[in-house]
């Protein structure tokens, strides 16, 4: 967990190696540490430095995936950091109480620098959340959880090629926060879990093998208006939540592990018999988000069509280019994007649809109500084969922004386009 006061933070993305397997060391890449990052706690209000350094031997830039900033620090392809160098990226934090992330963007090798390691979280704090008397205590009853798939090779050496598939990368071993088999030591309380789909392609559909409910309180960009009861989650790649998981009522001979669908066991929770200080009672309001009838009334301006699998794969039909700029947009003005998955002869796939510098309201969902649990805010919304999604979409800053399918292969397949908010 990295805080400072004065909001200069030094990230360094470096190369090393990890013995993610007893005895074996195998080489990845992590940012200030040899796999995956720190937490990086920032505050709404906040005058924030990224001291960002490439002390990797390949070139690499940092994303600020769902954070509100001007497009010259998002960090995206345009933004390259050879080998050694070094930049400052200043803002001040515009949102609040949030679980956003960062990765790497280079064009052509974003998919292997995250497989490698490069990812990390980042807290937005508020005043208002701190009197939520939610679980805040990290590494306590608040904990990050950042799941990746990952495959070895015999000798279990990380390989990002062995585990290209078609449709990108899939791995056969799980990895929490960059461990094989973890478990996690809670107390008899409500426990908040910040969940990061950090996987290249995967999908997970996160349940409670009790088949007990928990309660989702986030969505990707900030907390929902109240907690929503939900017996499973589907988180897409580069999708967060956040659950509360009450365990006071189970006790130490429990048996309760946080499960993935078709019953695949992700992690067992040992439940000791103590409490922290934040533990916490009844869960209140925790958000006015709306969605306004101007917005409902609005018209579409942009049309996307998402079309594609494998190699093949585009946003209305074509492939990404640097040198392209396919839409603009005003500072400060909302749109209204319509995106349209278009299924193919096989039928087609889900793409997490992502775009940068902003987190947008989603409308609809094949002209229905989203579901309630993504009523807030989202910076990554899946769409499966055959829907249109209507998006209320409003950029605070300036700048050339990213819009991509968060499938990284995908991505790096060229299923991704540019925005200039002028
Ligand atoms: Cu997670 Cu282009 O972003
Ligand atoms: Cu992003
Ligand atoms: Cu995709």
């Amino acid at each position: 967990l990295l805080e400072a006061k004065d909001g200069i933070f030094t990230i360094t993305a470096q190369q090393g190696t990890s013995e993610i397997f007893k005895g074996i060391n195998t080489e990845t890449y992590g940012y200030n540490g040899s796999y995956l990052g720190p937490v990086i706690k920032i505050n709404e209000g906040q005058k924030v430095t990224f001291k960002t350094n490439n002390q990797l031997s390949e070139p690499t830039t940092f994303h600020w995936h769902g954070v509100d900033i001007p497009g010259e620090g998002d960090g995206g392809p345009h933004h390259l950091l050879q080998p050694g160098d070094t930049k400052n990226v200043k803002f001040t934090v515009k949102q609040g109480a949030s679980t956003l992330w960062f990765h790497p963007h280079p064009v052509g090798a974003t998919a292997e620098q995250v497989y490698k390691g490069l990812a990390g979280l980042i807290y937005v704090e508020d005043e208002h959340s701190k009197k939520l008397g939610l679980p805040s205590e990290y590494g306590v009853n608040d904990f990050p959880l950042v799941f990746q798939d990952r495959k070895f090779d015999d000798n279990k050496q990380l390989n990002f090629k062995a585990a290209m598939n078609e449709d990108g990368t899939i791995g056969d071993t799980l990895l929490i926060n960059g461990t094989v088999n973890p478990k996690l030591t809670v107390g008899k309380e409500k426990v908040r879990l910040r969940l990061l789909n950090g996987s290249n392609a995967r999908n997970y559909t996160f349940k409670l093998n009790t088949g007990d409910s928990f309660q989702q309180i986030a969505t990707d960009g900030g907390f929902l208006n109240k907690p929503i009861s939900m017996n499973e989650l589907s988180l897409t790649p580069g999708e967060r939540a956040e659950i509360i998981i009450d365990f006071s009522k189970y006790n130490k001979s429990t048996d309760i592990s946080l499960m993935n669908e078709e019953d695949i066991k992700l992690m067992p929770f040992n439940i000791v018999d103590k409490k922290s200080e934040t533990s916490s009672d009844s869960l209140k309001n925790l958000n006015n988000y709306v969605v306004t009838d101007e917005e409902r009334k609005l018209p579409v301006s942009k049309k996307l069509e998402l079309f594609g699998m494998g190699k093949m794969v585009t946003i209305n039909n074509k492939q990404f280019d640097m040198n392209r700029i396919d839409f603009t947009q005003k500072q400060g003005e909302t749109e209204i994007w319509e995106i349209y998955n278009k299924p193919d002869m096989m039928g087609g796939m889900t793409h997490p649809f992502h775009i940068h510098g902003t987190q947008f309201k989603i409308l609809s969902i094949d002209g229905k109500e989203p579901p309630t649990n993504e009523y807030g805010w989202k910076d990554t919304v899946a769409i499966d084969a055959g829907e249109t999604v209507r998006l209320a979409v409003k950029f605070n800053n300036k700048g050339i922004y990213m819009f991509h399918c968060h499938i990284l292969e995908h991505e790096e397949n060229g299923m991704m386009g540019q925005v200039k908010v002028e």
